[in-house]
Parts: C-alpha cells; structure tokens; sequence
C-alpha cells in the first residue's frame, strides 16, 4: 500500500471508489451523495483537488481530500473502500489524515483547520488530530420521520410571522446568523459565523454548491417581526436524496429566544415538506449546544449517529 498526491490521478481512476462511497452514503446517512461526487471528480481531472490516495496494486481504495479557503484550510472527506471489513481499514484512515493534516499544518498562511467527518463515528478516527493539538466537538446526526409524523404547529408570539424564504433575505440573513452565533459553540467550530463576510460565504456555499445537498427553496422560511419588518430568525433546508430534507440552519436572534419562533420555523419545513411528499428531515447538532437538542428531540428527532468536528487553531 502507497500514499500518493491525488492530483497524479483523474477521474477514470476515483470513480468506482466514489461510487462506493455513494453507496455507503445512502445507506447510512440516507444521502445522495452523487453530486459532491461528481463535482470531486471535475476538479481532480482539473489536477486542483488537494488530497491523497491509498493506493494498492494500482488501484485506488481510499482517498482524502481538502480545500483551502484563505487562511484556513478544511477536511473536505475521507474514505476507504470496505471500511467495515477490510482488517486495517482504520490504519489507512489514520494515515491518510495524517498526510493531509500534516500537509495544511505546514501549509504556508494556513492559520486553521476544520473537519468534520459526519460518515465516521465520533472517535474512530480522532487519533491523529488528538496528537496535533485539534479540539474534539462531538456532533449528533438527527433524523425525523416525515411518514406518519403530523407536526402541529406551536402558538407564535402574535409579533412574529413565519414566511417563504426569498432571494431578498441573503443580506439580512448573515447579519442574523452572526449576531446568533456571537460566543456560540458552533462558532467555534465553524469561524465563518464569526463575520458578516464569512456568513455571506456561508450561505453562498449552502444555496450555490451541492456539498451539502441541493437548496430547496420551497421549505426554507424567513421569521420576520411584523412591526418592524426585519428578519429576526430563518431555516434553510436542502434536498439531500429525492424524498429527503437536511436542515443546513436554523437560528434565531437572542433577543426573540424562547417564544416559539424556533419550532415555527421547524414546524413551517416539516409541513412543507410532509405535504410534497418527503419521507425524511436530517440535521447535524453539536451535542454540547444543549437547548437545540432539546428542541428537536421535543420534536421526535432522533440521534442516528455521533460524529466528531475537528477545530485546530494555529
Ligand atoms: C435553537 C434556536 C433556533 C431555538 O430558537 P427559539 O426561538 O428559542 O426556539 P423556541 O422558542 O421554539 O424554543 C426554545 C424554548 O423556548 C420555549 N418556548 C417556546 N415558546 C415559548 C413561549 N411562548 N413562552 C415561553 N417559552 C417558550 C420552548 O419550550 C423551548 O424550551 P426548551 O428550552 O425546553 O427547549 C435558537 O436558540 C438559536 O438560534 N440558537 C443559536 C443558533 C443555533 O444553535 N441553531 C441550531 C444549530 S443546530
């Protein structure tokens, strides 16, 4: 077995490894993961994916890639063929992440490191970020079933009104996501909320690439205060698989907290998406952010899995 640079291979050589990952990738997080593959593909013929690949007879079985987004530089996968039964599966995933952290720790200008890893559970491969000074935060995987599932929605304060989600609501909506991630855990763990800039950036990433499903308009909803008429709190959701939503935000500003407008907004996706037929809604939580746990399980999500994000920090 070899570790290689992945820009020495193209896409003729990925593919079937990728079409493994799909496959794992449906089963196990019910996410069709076929876009991201096909957009990783592109940019490996186009030699500007920075990786490695675990190579074994001159076949590629694993694989690691990341991207860099000024000064800091993010995971973007890991996988390797077989992983639950080939013997040293693990041993590959370590030495794979090892090159590729060792490669952005000493990447010039390179000042933070991010991962977050949602298709290996928490811990398996922690080792060699533990032993480069990575912070752990243990994330939660929650699934609601749609199918059955009659969600009533809650009494909203009378100030506040619940919305479809409009191309007007970019702007205001960074200024929301900052102001709601000021000194929150998820904030560390994703330093784009911590800027007007890096929110924009952050919601340009969710509405315009498929790393994170495709955008669905129709079930992503403003909350707007009615006498002021500004945007106080948003969900955004994606279409993962054909009949399955990923909630990629939820947020409220502090000062509307605790009046309903959080389960509003949950309540306005899952109908929304019950109604055009959806069988699923995911999220991802960080376990540590202990109010929003409970709001979902409040609303009969239930924890599928438990995965690390992984933050260094120079
Ligand atoms: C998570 C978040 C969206 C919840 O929004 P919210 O508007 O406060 O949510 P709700 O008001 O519907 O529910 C919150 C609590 O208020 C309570 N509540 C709801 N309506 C209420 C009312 N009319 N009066 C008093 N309390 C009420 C709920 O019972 C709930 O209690 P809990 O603490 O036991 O769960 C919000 O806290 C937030 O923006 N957090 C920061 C960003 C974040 O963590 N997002 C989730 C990332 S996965």
């Amino acid at each position: 077995m070899e570790i290689l640079d992945l820009r020495h291979f193209s896409s003729v050589d990925l593919r079937p490894l990728l079409e493994d990952e799909t496959r794992v990738w449906a089963s196990m997080l019910s996410w069709d993961y076929s876009g991201s593959a096909e957009m990783i593909l592109r940019y490996v013929d186009a030699k500007i994916l920075p990786g490695y690949a675990a190579i074994d007879r001159g076949r590629i079985f694993g694989y690691s890639f990341f991207v860099y987004e000024g000064s800091k530089g993010v995971v973007g996968d890991l996988f390797v063929a077989n992983g639950d039964r080939l013997p040293n599966a693990r041993e590959v995933e370590i030495k794979l992440l090892t090159h590729v952290i060792e490669t952005l720790q000493q990447s010039p200008g390179i000042h933070r490191v991010e991962a977050q890893l949602l298709a290996h559970q928490a811990g398996s491969v922690a080792r060699p970020f533990l032993d480069q000074g990575f912070q752990r935060h243990q994330r939660l995987f929650m699934v609601l079933n749609l199918r059955g599932s009659v969600s009533k929605p809650p009494v909203l304060h009378p100030e506040v009104e619940i919305r479809r989600w409009t191309e007007a609501d970019y702007q205001p909506a960074a200024a929301v996501i900052t102001a709601a991630y000021r000194g929150h855990v998820d904030a560390q763990i994703n330093d784009q909320y911590h800027t007007l800039a890096g929110s924009l950036r952050f919601l340009n990433n969710i509405v315009r690439f498929p790393g994170c499903g495709l955008f669905d308009i129709e079930s992503s909803y403003a909350a707007v205060d009615r006498r002021a008429k500004n945007l106080i709190g948003l969900i955004l959701c994606s279409r993962v698989r054909g009949d399955v939503g990923h909630v990629t935000q939820v947020c409220v500003l502090p000062e509307y907290r605790g009046r309903g407008v959080g389960e509003s907004l949950m309540a306005a996706s899952t109908m929304n998406l019950t109604k055009r037929g959806f069988s699923m809604l995911s999220l991802t939580v960080t376990e540590a952010n202990a109010g929003a746990v409970a709001l979902y399980r409040r609303l009969n999500f239930d924890s599928k899995r438990v995965f690390d994000a992984f933050v260094w920090a120079g």
